[in-house]
């Protein structure tokens, strides 16, 4: 196995360049790729831009209906999967479905996401951010891994976000995982995000003696339906503050097909990616012993979904 690579060149792209772009040149025809969350923003314009360049994408979306509608509006080899991240018993369903296609996954994007939600809603009697962005992505992985596993060179892909860094004091509050100690959208956001980088980081660590790879990333601030949940005036006054930072869609989908094709990236392993670049994230996000006990945690709660 060849050693870890923790230091890739500098890129040639930046903040502008776009998801076709940064593919440009690479066949990804006979490699298969999952995408959760296919069915807008960020996830159709990577199964779009996957697709277009020969791989088979597996669209993940929460209904077979909205998954079937995304796979159809795009050219290519796709397949679609019914996968409602905030219900356990939906995650092993689409992982059984997808364990059915029997077929290696070279490129596990878990892109689909929540953000920012006004007042505190639970599933499991637990933060529904942290159940959709970081459980659901958690037992679908460690559900698919064997399929990872079997491709030459396996990369997983996590979506985090900058907002990582608005994590609560301590990173992840373990005993306010239910959110009713304390509650605020942003900090409950963030927490969901530093643990998607953290699960990156943990199964980086997991996997090092294998060919597969774990990476996070910011895919930059990008006007899509991500911000649904916030009300109004705010939403409106954060979008004139960001005005100046926005980036389009396929540019914002870039980062995530870069860390999942590019051959420059070949065995890199557990680092933060923005702007195509790796990028040192918050102390929290290098914390493997923090990301070790999230592992721990998350085993704990979903435990019997995981067999
Ligand atoms: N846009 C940005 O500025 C930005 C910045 C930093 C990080 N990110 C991250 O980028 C990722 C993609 O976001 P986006 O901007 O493309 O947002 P988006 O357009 O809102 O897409 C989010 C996707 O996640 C899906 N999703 C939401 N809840 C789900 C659930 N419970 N089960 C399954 N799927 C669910 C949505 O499905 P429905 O359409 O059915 O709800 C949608 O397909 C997210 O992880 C986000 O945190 C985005």
């Amino acid at each position: 196995m060849a050693a870890r690579e923790t230091n890739p060149p500098k890129s040639a792209f930046n903040r502008r360049s776009t998801a076709e772009q940064v593919t440009a040149g690479t066949d990804l025809s006979g490699k298969t790729a999952l995408v959760t969350g296919c069915n807008s923003g960020l996830g159709l314009e990577t199964m779009r831009v996957l697709a277009m360049r020969g791989a088979h994408v597996i669209g993940a979306a929460r209904t077979q209906e909205k998954a079937a509608e995304a796979c159809a509006s795009v050219k290519g080899k796709t397949t679609p999967v019914a996968c409602e991240l905030s219900d356990f018993d939906s995650v092993t369903a689409c992982s059984d479905d997808v364990r059915r296609l029997d077929t290696p996954i070279d490129m596990l994007i878990c892109n689909a996401g929540i953000m920012a939600l006004p007042r505190l809603e639970q599933r499991y009697g637990l933060e529904l951010q942290f159940v959709t962005n970081h459980l659901g992505h958690f037992i679908l992985v460690n559900r698919l891994l064997p399929q990872v596993l079997d491709a030459p060179a396996g990369r997983i892909v996590m979506l985090s976000s900058s907002a990582h860094q608005q994590a609560p004091k301590g990173g992840i509050q373990f005993d306010n995982l239910s959110g009713e100690d304390g509650y605020s959208a942003w900090g409950a956001y963030g927490q969901s995000k530093l643990a998607n980088a953290l699960f990156a980081l943990d199964l980086s660590e997991r996997l090092k003696d294998t060919s597969v790879t774990a990476n996070s990333l910011h895919p930059g601030v990008i006007a899509t339906n991500l911000g649904r949940n916030m009300e109004g005036l705010f939403s409106m006054a954060l979008g004139v503050l960001l005005l100046p930072m926005m980036r389009t869609i396929p540019q914002g989908a870039a980062t995530q097909c870069y860390v999942a094709t590019h051959p420059s990236l070949d065995g890199v392993s557990g680092l933060y990616f923005s702007d195509c670049n790796p990028q040192t994230p918050s102390k929290y996000a290098r914390d493997k012993e923090l990301a070790r006990r999230l592992t721990e945690v998350s085993e704990e709660i979903v435990g019997n979904h995981l067999r």
